[in-house]
């Protein structure tokens, strides 16, 4: 069984569509995955595929307008009590810039109690130790515990994130784009750290990047969107190493030194385009307008998510 499944889940925001009228559009568009226990997942896609607000779904933070998540076989909209409770706990979120969820006038030991003391997890009397061990798993200094937020560098506090998010011992991390806040050269020494606290703790992780070297460094499977729709599944060797849609193709070739490099290559910046909405009565293939592989057919009829082999999908009509 999956830890985290998700079928076409759709998200819909209030917008306006060419002619200006008001309409309801797919931020993510009928998405399904699935994370196993342990397991390594990116999600790569340019600003404004949706990759942000399908996370917070897949976490129940962004209601949906269609589609289900389950998590450990317990679907989110029917879940109650203690089944709740545990999802909470072991479903947690990091994002871009940690010092948003982090309250200014609290030390960053507060604010990782905070979170115990939340759950009840550890009692009272144990909570100060924990948060000393869990600085210390995070490569910070057990005595910052007494710190507030601004005393610390952008790497430091994408730490304490961490170590917020893995106070309560979840089960799947969902990272949000966790090192492009951040100077290049701390940001290997961030995801090192993700990578190895996953691989440690048997933690499977959702890494949201727009940065194929990054997930090409930490993940074993790589999903890319685009429009708020998957275009392409699959391993990240055999994605990365012979994309199959136009888009993986185009976004391989702006970053040619992924297969060596191990190092970061991020989009370069014509390629960070934000996608017009997705409009209800948008018709035809969502990449048409880019694609170097279009034909008139792609105008008007949609590509299905096709299964390549049991590990690869891909959503274009010529593959
Ligand atoms: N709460 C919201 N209300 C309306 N539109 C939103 C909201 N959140 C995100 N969007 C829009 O949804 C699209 C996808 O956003 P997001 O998930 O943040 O993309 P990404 O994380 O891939 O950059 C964007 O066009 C964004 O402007
Ligand atoms: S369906 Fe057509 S437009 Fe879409 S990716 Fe394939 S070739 Fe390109
Ligand atoms: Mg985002």
């Amino acid at each position: 069984m999956s830890l985290l499944e998700a079928k076409s889940v759709t998200v819909r925001f209030q917008g306006h569509d060419d002619a200006g009228r008001r309409c309801l559009w797919a931020a993510v568009d009928g998405v399904s995955l699935s994370v196993a226990e342990g397991e390594r997942v990116g999600i790569i896609g340019e600003s404004g595929s949706g990759k942000t607000t399908l996370g917070k779904a897949l976490l129940g933070l962004e209601p949906l307008a269609g589609g289900e998540v389950s998590f450990r076989g317990h679907s989110l909209s029917g879940m109650g009590g203690a089944v709740l409770e545990s999802f909470r706990r072991g479903a947690q979120m990091i994002f871009q810039d940690p010092m948003g969820s982090l309250n200014p006038r609290l030390t960053v030991g507060s604010a990782i109690e905070e979170v115990l003391a939340v759950h009840r997890l550890v009692p009272r009397l144990e909570r100060k130790n924990r948060v000393r061990e869990l600085l210390h798993q995070v490569g910070l200094d057990s005595d910052y515990a007494g710190r507030y937020p601004h005393e610390f560098s952008g790497g430091q506090r994408q730490r304490i994130g961490i170590a917020r998010g893995l106070a309560l011992d979840p089960a799947l991390l969902v990272a949000d784009e966790p090192v492009s806040a951040l100077d290049v050269s701390v940001q290997a020494q961030i995801l090192n750290l993700i990578r190895d606290l996953s691989v440690q703790r048997g933690m499977a992780l959702l890494l949201v990047a727009h940065d194929l070297a990054v997930v090409n460094y930490v993940c074993q499977r790589v999903l890319i969107m685009y429009k708020g729709r998957v275009v392409e599944e699959g391993l990240t060797a055999d994605v990365f190493g012979s994309p199959r849609h136009p888009y993986t193709q185009l976004l391989k070739s702006a970053v040619p030194d992924l297969d060596d490099s191990g190092g970061l290559g991020a989009l370069p910046r014509r390629l960070e385009k934000t996608n017009p909405p997705n409009y209800p009565n948008f018709i035809g293939c969502p990449f048409a307008p880019r694609c170097h592989c279009v034909t008139q057919y792609c105008f008007t009829e949609r590509p299905e998510l096709k299964q390549l082999n049991t590990n690869h999908r891909v959503s274009c009509h010529f593959v």
